[in-house]
């Protein structure tokens, strides 16, 4: 088939595109990328000679219905165990239950019964969170307003015959729990997401597990079935110029920044949403529905970052698989620090332990979200060791601490991300989902259609933020296409392709 199809993007999900259209037989396809590699927030880096995760870590519900899952099993990518079928058949409903070791500012090792008072209470909350979005109800507060006024209403009641100095701790693991949250779901806080909305996103069975070698191998193997040549490296995308309707030339035409144009019929857009939301106005022209700019903007994204830590040797517990950090001395209920100058770090909610200890010797990896997180990214890797020492030391105590290496994300100042992945913010609701993904021009229009197409983990209704997530956009903007020319081409019925 020789319909002209440029896809702006290659991330998991333009190559997934990619992929599906070469496979049904569409022969005019090209990739336009702006950066010189493949993969986008999918980025494996070294840490000394051990291989971490700079972008996309694990594979969120490995099991038969992730196609993230399938990849990865056919091209041989994992650990035996990741494919047994009781590893599949796990079910944490998204949140695997790691082993922890808990630790407070004043250098106490805090113990589990300690901890499951406030872990209880939150997990009960935050569970009642996810039922509005099927109730249709509370479209205008956000996860945190209500997580905050539900503990306070509970804690007020349960622990009323609890000391000062036990409340204050408890209401550090909490905000513990919340910083976690905001990791999880890439928001600066939890008063940012929707509650309206925060049970859209769905999760699959299996124990989320690695890619032993990185997951820029996936891209690699996807990569090498693609003809070779058909990405065009260092090309930022410009503008996207479409309803073109002068005789004799395509309906589209994608202006990229060095000045060079590409027409097309059909261009599937798969830039991030952070990119999307920083550039829109410039980006389309002419410009976006204004239904479908106003779910761009409603849609949230914010920043996730990693601070990988390796030490000579281990300050945790065998088998410790996450370090808790907290905050003894706060007596609010508070996702974000006052000061980022000051207190950044405070905002990291602690550390992962990388498995096995023989891959990976004693790394531990930092998780930092929000604003505090885009703030770190302005630091110099020294300032960050630097500040990441005193906070160990602080917490364990042992003023002789010292990390080997350090070294850190920053997907907020990643000029082709602005970010790390989408959340749906306050207001939204499935339909903004549903929006993001609708092609240009929209269902009435007497123009060409299917013009403009859009993937991307941001254009997913219930696997958002996730790689299965982008994987899925990808096909089915590619799927879209491929039926658009079964139908449309009389001389073959569709039931014999
Ligand atoms: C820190 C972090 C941790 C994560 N952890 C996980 C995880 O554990 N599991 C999981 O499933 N997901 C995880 N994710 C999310 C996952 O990485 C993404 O959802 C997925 O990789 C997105 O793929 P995509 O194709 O939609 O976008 P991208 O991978 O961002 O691809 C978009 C591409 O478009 C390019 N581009 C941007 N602007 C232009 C332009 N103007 N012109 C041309 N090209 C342009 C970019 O350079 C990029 O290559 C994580 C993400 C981050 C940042
Ligand atoms: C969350 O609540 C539902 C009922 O509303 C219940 O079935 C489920 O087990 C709860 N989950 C947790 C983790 O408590
Ligand atoms: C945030 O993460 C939780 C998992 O802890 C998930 O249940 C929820 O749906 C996520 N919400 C968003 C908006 O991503
Ligand atoms: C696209 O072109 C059609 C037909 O020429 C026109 O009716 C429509 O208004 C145009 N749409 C936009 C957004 O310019």
């Amino acid at each position: 088939m020789d319909a002209k199809i440029v896809i702006v993007g290659c991330g998991i999900s333009g190559i997934s595109a990619a992929h599906q259209l070469i496979k049904s037989g569409f022969q005019n396809v090209r990739i336009l990328e702006s950066t010189s590699r493949s993969g986008g927030r999918i980025k494996t880096g070294r840490l000394g000679d051990k291989v971490v995760e700079i972008g996309a870590n694990w594979i969120h519900g490995p099991s038969e219905g992730n196609p993230v899952f399938r990849l990865a099993r056919q091209y041989g990518l994992l650990d035996p165990e990741a494919l047994t079928p009781e590893n599949q058949a796990i079910d944490c409903g998204g949140t695997p239950v790691w082993v922890p070791n808990f630790f407070s500012s004043s250098g106490r090792r805090l113990t589990l019964e300690e901890y499951m008072p406030a872990q209880e209470m939150f997990d009960k909350v935050l569970n009642e969170s996810s039922e509005f979005a099927s109730k249709g109800g509370e479209p205008t507060a956000s996860v945190g307003d209500f997580l905050r006024s539900e503990i306070q209403k509970q804690a007020a009641e349960e622990w009323k015959d609890v000391d000062a100095k036990t409340r204050s701790l408890r209401l550090g693991m909490i905000n513990n729990m919340l910083k976690q949250q905001c990791c999880i779901n890439g928001t600066h806080s939890m008063d940012e997401v929707g509650l309206g909305a925060y049970g859209l996103y769905k999760t699959l069975p299996g124990l989320d597990c690695t890619f032993p070698r990185g997951y820029e191998v996936l891209i690699k193997n996807l990569m090498s079935e693609l003809p070779s040549g058909i990405v065009s490296y260092n090309r930022p995308v410009r503008c996207v110029h479409w309803n073109n309707t002068e005789r004799g030339e395509k309906p589209v035409m994608v202006e990229c920044d060095d000045g060079e144009k590409f027409s097309a019929d059909h261009v599937i857009v798969t830039v991030p949403l952070g990119y999307l939301k920083k550039h829109l106005s410039a980006l389309f022209c002419p410009p976006l529905p204004l239904h479908k700019q106003h779910s761009i903007q409603r849609l949230g994204f914010g920043t996730n970052n990693k601070i990988y830590v390796e030490f000579d040797s281990p300050w945790w517990d065998d088998g410790c698989e996450v370090i808790v950090l907290v905050w003894d001395d706060e007596d609010e209920i508070v996702d974000q620090v006052p000061d980022l100058q000051r207190s950044w770090l405070k905002k990291l909610f602690g550390f992962t332990v990388l498995k096995p200890t023989e891959r990976y010797g004693h790394v531990l990896c930092g998780w930092i979200a929000g604003h505090e997180s885009e703030y770190m990214e302005t630091l110099s890797e020294q300032e960050v060791t630097h500040c990441v020492t005193q906070l160990v030391r602080r917490f364990t105590g042992n003023p002789a601490l010292t990390p080997r290496r350090v070294l850190r994300s920053q997907w907020f100042h990643n000029p082709w991300t602005c970010g790390s992945y989408s959340f749906p913010g306050k207001l939204c609701s499935a339909q903004d989902l549903e929006n993001m993904m609708e092609p240009l021009p929209s269902k009435g229009s007497q123009a060409q259609p299917l013009q403009v197409l859009f993937a991307g983990e941001a254009t997913h209704h219930c696997y958002y933020s996730t790689v299965h997530g982008a994987v899925l956009t990808g096909w089915r903007e590619a799927d879209r296409l491929i039926s658009h020319y079964s139908s449309s081409s009389p001389s073959v019925p569709k039931s014999n392709l």
